[in-house]
């Protein structure tokens, strides 16, 4: 048989799969914001956690090139682990229980407990769902001088679940605010920004 036309209703078939995910997040992140569904039960699925995020871990991880302790908010399957320099002290966190020595917390709650210190804060894809990024950057200046973050500036903000939307520069003030200056900038893809603050020493 013709493989091009075998192929024809499997790529449809992908497309309704992905409309489908697409509208279930939707859903979700609806049924969040009108308080019917409680925040943390999307992130408990394991189909959640999508591999493709790992070259975004990857890149960013680049960045710490010396043994050090990371404290890793929203650690998801805690792909950064591996990536660390040898030596390194791995602190992971989530909303979720994510494995041996998880600290579960929500960055959303009324209060945020005290963080450990540790030399280096990394966030890949979590600061989108920080309802209170002032209140979270103020909190980590008194516990990290360096802090490794992504952030995604376009994109369907509600179909994702996203509660915030910030410019890249604006990303960029509220470190500054904190006491953080930005010392790289890159981009993963065309929507995502990757940032390194670090603290004035002098
Ligand atoms: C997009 S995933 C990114 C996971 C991982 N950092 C990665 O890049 O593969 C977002 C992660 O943030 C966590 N998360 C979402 N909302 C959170 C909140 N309010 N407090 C703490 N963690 C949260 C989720 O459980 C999930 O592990």
């Amino acid at each position: 048989m013709d493989e091009s036309k075998r192929a024809g209703p499997q790529e449809r078939q992908c497309v309704v799969n992905r409309v489908i995910k697409k509208l279930g997040y939707f859903v979700t992140a609806l049924g969040i914001r009108l308080g019917i569904i409680k925040h943390d039960r999307r992130w408990h699925s394991s189909d959640s956690l999508l591999a493709s995020w790992s070259t975004r871990t990857e890149a960013m991880a680049k960045l710490i090139t010396k043994p050090s302790t990371v404290l890793e908010l929203g650690c998801g399957n805690m792909a950064l682990e591996k990536l660390l320099p040898a030596g390194s002290c791995y602190i992971p966190s989530d909303l979720v229980y994510r494995g041996y020595g998880t600290l579960v917390f929500d960055l959303n709650d009324s209060y945020l407990p005290v963080f450990p210190t540790c030399d280096i804060c990394f966030m890949a894809g979590v600061l989108e769902y920080v309802k209170d990024v002032h209140r979270l950057v103020e909190h980590l200046s008194r516990c990290c001088d360096e802090v490794i973050v992504s952030y995604c500036v376009g994109g369907l903000r509600l179909a994702n679940g996203w509660v915030n939307s910030y410019k890249r520069n604006e990303i960029v003030a509220i470190f500054n605010k904190a006491g953080y200056r930005n010392t790289f900038i890159d981009k993963w893809n065309d929507k995502t920004v990757l940032f390194r603050f670090s603290k004035e020493t002098d």
